[in-house]
C-alpha cells in the first residue's frame, strides 16, 4: 500500500534540505562514533562472565514472559536492583527497557497538573517526550543558563509556589549528549534547594564516565543525596542495554504504580539483566575508566595544538563537537574523513538548531594517540583550507 502523499512530502523535504536519515551498517572503520565509551560492547569477559551468572542461578530462560507487574518479575531483577542502589549509592533503584522508556514513564507520571516543569533546551529527546505526555505546565531555559532558570522559576513559578500543592521540577543532563558539556552541578543542587525545586538528572552520558569507577558525575561531586531523581542508563559506557531510575523508596513505588512505560511493557530478559550485572562489575575492575580519561585529555590537548579549539564545544567529557554549519558541508566533511578511515558522524538539523550543525566525535578508552592524533590532523586541513 503506498505511503499517504502527505507523509511521502515529508520525506521529500527532508530529502532536499540534505536531512534524510538513513541506517548504515557498522564499517570497519576506527570508531569515533559510537556510545561504547569503554569498550565494554565487545568484551568477551563481560559476555561470559553473564553467562556464568545464568548458569550459577540454573537460569534457562529467554524471555521475561510478561510486564513485571504479571508474569516478567523475577529474582535476577532483584539482585541486579540491589547491585545498582548500592554501587550508585541510592535508597531505591527501578530498572526500566531502556532510557528513553525511563525518561517517557518518570516524566509522563511524576509532573501533576498544575505543577511546573523547567527543562533545559538542549535536553534529550526522551525528556521532551516525556514532558509532552504530562498534564503539567513545562518551559525551556537556556543551555546550562542557571540565571535564566532562575529568572524563569521567579516569575513564573513564585504565585504558583505559594500554593503548597504546585511542584516545581527542574531536570538536566550531567553530560549533554551533543555538545558534551555540562552545567554547574554544586549551584544547580543548591538553587533548587533554596527554591524548593525538585531536581532530576539524567546520567546517561556520565554513567562510567565520571567518578571512581565511573559512579556518575552526581556521585563524583557527592551530590546524589541532593538531587530528586538520577536516570542511568546502559546502552553508552556500559555496553548494553536498559536504564535505572534511583531515588527513594516511595518513588520507586509511585513509578511501579504510575509510570506506563513500566506497567505496560514486557520486562527485560535475563540475559540483559545478566549483562547489566557483569558490566557493572567489570568497572569495578577496569582501568578503562581511567585511559579514557587519558585520552579526552589528550583529544583537548590536540585540539589546542591543531588550532580548531574556536570550532569545537568546550568538553571535559567523552562527547567533543566540532561545529560546522550546515547540513551539506558537515556532511562533506564528515564524508571526507570516512574516506580516510575513520568514523565521525555528522548529527544535521533538525537534530541539532540550524546553524549548530556538527561533527560528533566520541573518545574511547581503546582509541589510540595515534588515532586522535591523524584525525585532528586531517580535520584541520579540511576546516582551515
Ligand atoms: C541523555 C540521554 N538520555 C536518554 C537516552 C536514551 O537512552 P537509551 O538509548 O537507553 O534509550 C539517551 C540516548 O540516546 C541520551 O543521550
Amino acid at each position: 500500500m503506498q505511503l499517504p502523499k502527505k507523509l511521502q512530502k515529508k520525506l521529500q523535504n527532508r530529502e532536499e534540505n540534505n536531512s534524510l536519515r538513513r541506517l548504515y551498517s557498522k564499517g570497519n572503520h576506527v570508531d569515533f562514533s559510537s556510545n561504547d565509551y569503554l569498550g565494554f560492547a565487545a568484551k568477551k569477559k563481560i559476555f561470559e562472565q553473564a553467562h556464568k551468572i545464568l548458569e550459577e542461578r540454573e537460569i534457562y530462560q529467554n524471555g521475561a514472559t510478561g510486564s513485571r507487574l504479571l508474569s516478567g518479575n523475577y529474582k535476577l531483577y532483584e539482585e541486579t536492583e540491589t547491585q545498582l542502589k548500592e554501587f550508585h549509592n541510592a535508597e531505591a533503584a527501578l530498572l526500566f527497557n531502556s532510557g528513553y522508556d525511563a525518561n517517557i514513564g518518570f516524566f509522563s507520571a511524576i509532573p501533576q497538573r498544575g505543577d511546573l516543569v523547567f527543562y533545559d533546551e538542549l535536553i534529550h529527546a526522551s525528556i521532551r517526550d516525556g514532558i509532552q505526555m504530562s498534564n503539567a505546565k513545562a518551559y525551556k531555559f537556556g543551555h546550562n543558563d542557571l540565571d535564566d532558570l532562575q529568572n524563569k522559576v521567579l516569575k513564573l513559578g513564585s504565585s504558583k509556589n505559594s500554593m503548597a500543592e504546585t511542584k516545581i521540577y527542574v531536570v538536566t543532563e550531567s553530560i549533554f549528549s551533543m555538545d558534551g558539556d555540562a552545567p554547574n552541578l554544586e549551584r544547580f543542587v543548591l538553587f533548587c534547594k533554596n527554591h524548593n525545586c525538585h531536581l532530576i538528572v539524567d546520567e546517561a552520558h556520565a554513567t562510567g564516565v565520571f567518578g571512581e569507577c565511573g559512579v556518575g558525575l552526581l556521585q563524583a561531586l557527592n551530590l546524589q543525596d541532593q538531587v530528586f531523581a538520577r536516570i542511568n542508563t546502559f546502552g553508552k559506557a556500559m555496553g548494553c542495554h536498559g536504564a535505572v531510575i534511583l531515588g527513594s523508596i516511595d518513588l520507586k513505588k509511585y513509578l511501579i504504580n504510575f509510570a506506563r512505560s513500566f506497567i505496560y511493557t514486557t520486562g527485560l530478559p535475563p540475559h540483559s539483566l545478566a549483562t547489566i550485572q557483569a558490566a557493572y562489575q567489570e568497572l569495578i575492575n577496569t582501568s578503562q575508566v581511567e585511559k579514557l580519561t587519558q585520552n579526552i585529555t589528550f583529544f583537548n590537548s590536540k585540539v589546542e595544538i591543531t588550532k580548531l579549539k574556536s570550532q569545537f564545544v568546550k568538553s571535559n567529557s567523552a562527547i567533543h563537537s566540532c561545529i560546522i554549519s550546515g547540513n551539506e558541508n558537515v556532511k562533506n566533511v564528515a564524508a571526507k574523513l570516512q574516506e580516510n578511515g575513520f568514523d565521525v558522524k555528522p548529527i544535521l538539523s533538525p537534530t541539532v538548531p540550524r546553524g549548530q550543525e556538527r561533527l560528533r566525535f566520541c573518545i574511547h578508552s581503546y582509541n589510540s594517540k595515534e588515532e586522535i592524533s591523524e584525525v585532528l590532523e586531517l580535520l584541520a586541513t579540511f576546516v582551515q583550507a
